[in-house]
């Protein structure tokens, strides 16, 4: 018989044919004579309806099944497979298996669970989503004439000057001539290629070692960076933001509808997004006497005002530009005519989730870069950076968006550690 992949034996191909199908059984419902399993391989949400003669089996075992594709009789699912083999190819203990009921366990009790979790319909679902988020990510910018670049994941530079650096080193010794770290951003690589190629992207993993647990936070992260040449204003850089922002969530929202409805309906109930709505520029700067959480100048927004932002805007995206020069990371441009100090810095705030993106113009003075630098003791260790200010310097920016808080933002999940395959966070390693 011919092997099918359940998405395929779900949508009736090979109907009527004598076919073969392998998975995991979700379900096990003993009736009458016969026994009702839901089989399961991860190609779809919906798992195909078995009917075999009452056999034991029990849930989560692997099984290969051969049988005749027929029409089903029932009303919610239009196809099953009456079984005449059952294959065992791997039992599984029902007493020590943790998913004992169809489905419905919360997000939080699957995550206890880091190496089984993906055999549920939620978790399966948001990774089924979150591979094809990726695509669209890559997929905006192919469009839009932009080269990836593979930045490095072993790096010697502290590009958000943060502290944040988890250090590479071996049997507790330097590996390389200089001290070594795993990156935090791959933004400055991205400049040195925003200089020869114009337009710019990576999407890979970042590291930071946060101490915090909130649900906004992990120790390694997806980031999406992206840089542009020949910027005028800010604004060059928030119209890609919104763009990709807006890209990316239509692609998910057409090409897993099914798996995003499941998380909507059952999931995240009440939650729904949409890639249209207006995006809203210096809202914060207009109406800052009116906040809840007032902010004095100087300060950076804490969690609390970033969703107080958001929710004051109506519940959609929010751009907030030109923070405070000296919050802002030496590369950042000097707003040189505003009275207040301001960098052109932007972050994107979303419903949900608080900031998603931070960007900003790149100072591309050379005096000024060097001032800075000279500030901070740093004007040697960014030699070469100096140098892209030297050769052909041209005004551009770009700027990053956290994956996991974009999957957060379109899918309503509160907790970060839900929408990645193996979450580390601080004292969180298992596997
Ligand atoms: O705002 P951040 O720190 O900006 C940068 O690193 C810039 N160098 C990016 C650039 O301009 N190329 O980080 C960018 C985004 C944040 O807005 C947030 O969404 C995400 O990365 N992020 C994290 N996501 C999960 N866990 C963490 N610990 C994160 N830290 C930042
Ligand atoms: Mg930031």
């Amino acid at each position: 018989p011919a092997t099918l992949r359940v998405s395929e034996a779900v949508s009736g191909a090979k109907l009527g044919a004598n076919v073969k199908v392998q998975g995991w059984v979700r379900s096990v419902r003993p009736q009458k004579a016969n026994l009702f399993l839901h089989v399961n391989d991860g190609s779809s949400l919906q798992s195909l309806q078995v009917v075999a003669s009452s056999e034991l089996l029990t849930l989560g075992s692997a099984v290969e099944v051969t049988g005749t594709l027929r029409k089903s009789p029932r009303q919610r699912q239009p196809f099953e497979l009456e079984a005449d083999r059952i294959h065992v190819v791997g039992d599984c203990d029902p007493v020590d298996f943790p998913f004992k009921i169809k489905e419905r366990h919360s997000l939080e009790y699957i995550r206890q669970f880091p190496h089984l979790r993906c055999r549920t319909n939620a978790f399966s679902s948001l990774l089924r989503i979150r591979s094809e988020a990726t695509t669209a990510v890559h997929s905006y910018f192919k469009e839009n004439g932009f080269v990836q670049i593979h930045t490095p994941v072993i790096t010697s530079n502290d590009c958000e000057g943060a502290g944040e650096l988890f250090q590479v080193e071996v049997k507790g010794e330097k590996f390389f001539s200089v001290p070594a770290f795993l990156t935090v951003s791959g933004q400055l690589h991205l400049e040195v290629m925003s200089g020869a190629f114009s337009r710019v992207y990576t999407f890979g993993p970042t590291f930071r070692a946060e101490n915090s647990q909130s649900r906004r936070h992990l120790a390694e992260f997806y980031m999406v960076e992206a840089e542009v040449s020949f910027t005028q204003s800010l604004e060059d850089l928030t119209k890609v933001m919104e763009d990709m922002f807006r890209s990316a969530t239509e692609h998910v929202l057409a090409h897993c509808a099914e798996d995003v409805d499941l998380f909507h309906k059952h999931v995240t109930p009440g939650h729904r997004v949409s890639p249209q709505g207006h995006f809203a520029i210096d809202i914060l700067n207009q109406s800052s006497q009116k906040f809840a959480f007032p902010t004095d100048w100087g300060c950076d927004l804490q969690t609390e005002h970033e969703k107080h932002l958001v929710k004051h805007c109506g519940n959609i995206p929010v751009f907030v530009t030109d923070y405070p020069y000296d919050l802002k990371p030496f590369y950042a441009r000097d707003n040189l005519d505003h009275p207040e100090h301001t960098a052109a810095a932007v972050d994107l705030l979303v419903p949900g989730v608080g900031e998603l993106c931070g960007g900003s113009l790149r100072e591309e003075r050379l005096d000024l870069l060097k001032a800075r630098l000279g500030e901070a003791g740093l004007e040697d260790t960014y030699s070469w950076y100096l140098d892209l200010r030297r050769f052909g310097s041209v005004p551009h920016g770009g700027f990053g968006m956290g994956f996991e808080r974009f999957l957060q933002c379109i899918l309503g999940v509160d907790n970060i550690k839900d929408v990645i395959a193996f979450p580390r966070f601080s004292h969180s390693c298992p596997l």
